[in-house]
């Protein structure tokens, strides 16, 4: 079963041909960094724009390298929620009229199940249930995967996500936009006990997070060293900021894993390329016994791959849609996509 696959939520155009859910025959991402960098994040008018005109070449590059034409493709797949409307719409709509003009299913995919469904690329051992924590520029959730199309979300976070926590602060800190992989370095190179911040709790929820305090502690202590004209060492801060970040993210998904009994842990999202991250739940898995999969730093910001990868299990359980499909720019991963 081969599924070209379209992913457009966001500023990443990306076409991809799965086999079977496991093999990627081709991949082909095509990012719109460099144009949002000047406005300090993503403009949802230019990159629906830029999907426009990079939808066409980047999905025939993607069926060239997998030495496929369209007819010989067995199903279309889409990621259709959640994402800015305006650049779902793209793909959504190009995706039908691929379906429709080759007499190809269309499979709708939710864009979290396709980042949990990275690690079925790299890990072909890996089969639900598991607890994965899924950490993108979007959504910070642990979810219960109790099968490949069946979620629970048990933890989420109640203000910014974390890849957001990290943007922000990387801007206030004066990186560049996306700032979450310049922290990331930079706090390879920082003393990540320099300053104490907040790791707020969400008083009888366990599991929900919570990061816009730990944003507002670094905009502070930006402000606090402008007014006494102090020069602030910001490979420190990212470094105390990561690890308040991990802690957060790790004990929460630890500590859940424990209660509900899992002993296989997956991460998944653009921060799960955070190498803090990756570092401190390793040795947390290991401590514990718990076998992590992580994605490989290739699979984890957005791709069409994982879309191919989860979309091969959304028709097994023949999940199609119609003609009729729509995108959603907010719909939760347990809900079902209604085409
Ligand atoms: O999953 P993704 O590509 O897009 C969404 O679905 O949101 O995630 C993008 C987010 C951005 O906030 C980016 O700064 C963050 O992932 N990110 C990182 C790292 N690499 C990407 N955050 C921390 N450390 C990194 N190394
Ligand atoms: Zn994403």
């Amino acid at each position: 079963m081969r599924i070209l696959a379209l992913e457009s939520s966001c500023d990443e155009t990306a076409a991809a041909v799965v086999e079977d859910g496991r093999r990627v025959l081709s991949s082909v991402v095509a990012s719109q960094i460099e144009e949002h960098k000047k406005y300090g994040g993503v403009v949802p008018e230019i990159a629906s724009r830029r999907h426009c005109e990079d939808i066409v070449p980047v999905t025939r590059q993607a069926l060239e390298q997998a030495g496929l034409s369209l007819p010989q493709v067995d199903a279309v797949a889409v990621t259709c929620a959640p994402g800015l409307i305006g650049a779902l719409l793209v793909g959504v709509n190009f995706a039908k009229g691929l379906a429709l003009a080759a007499d190809k299913p269309l499979i709708p995919v939710h864009h979290i199940r396709g980042h949990i469904a990275a690690n079925y690329l790299a890990h072909p051992e890996l089969k639900p249930p598991f607890l994965c924590l899924v950490a993108s520029g979007g959504h910070s959730h642990i979810i219960e995967v109790l099968t490949y199309t069946r979620f629970r979300v048990i933890g989420r976070t109640r203000d910014d996500a974390a890849g957001e926590a990290y943007d922000k602060a990387a801007r206030c800190l004066g990186f560049p936009y996306p700032g979450g992989v310049h922290m990331d370095a930079a706090a390879g190179r920082g003393n990540p006990n320099a300053f104490r911040l907040p790791v707020p709790k969400v008083e009888g929820h366990p599991y929900d997070l919570s990061f816009s305090g730990l944003k507002t502690a670094v905009i502070n202590l930006v402000h606090n060293a402008q007014q006494k004209g102090e020069e602030l060492n910001r490979d420190d801060v990212a470094a105390s900021f990561q690890k308040t970040v991990c802690e957060s993210l790790c004990s929460r998904l630890i500590a859940a894993a424990k209660e509900l009994r899992y002993d296989k842990i997956v991460l998944a999202g653009g921060v799960s390329a955070n190498s803090g991250l990756r570092g401190r739940l390793a040795a947390d898995c290991r401590m514990n016994g718990f076998a992590l999969y992580m994605p490989p730093l290739s699979l984890c910001g957005d791709n069409a791959a994982m879309v191919g990868s989860q979309g091969f299990y959304e028709w097994k359980a023949e999940k199609f849609a119609g003609l009729s499909l729509n995108a959603v720019a907010s719909l939760p991963v347990d809900q079902e996509i209604e085409c």
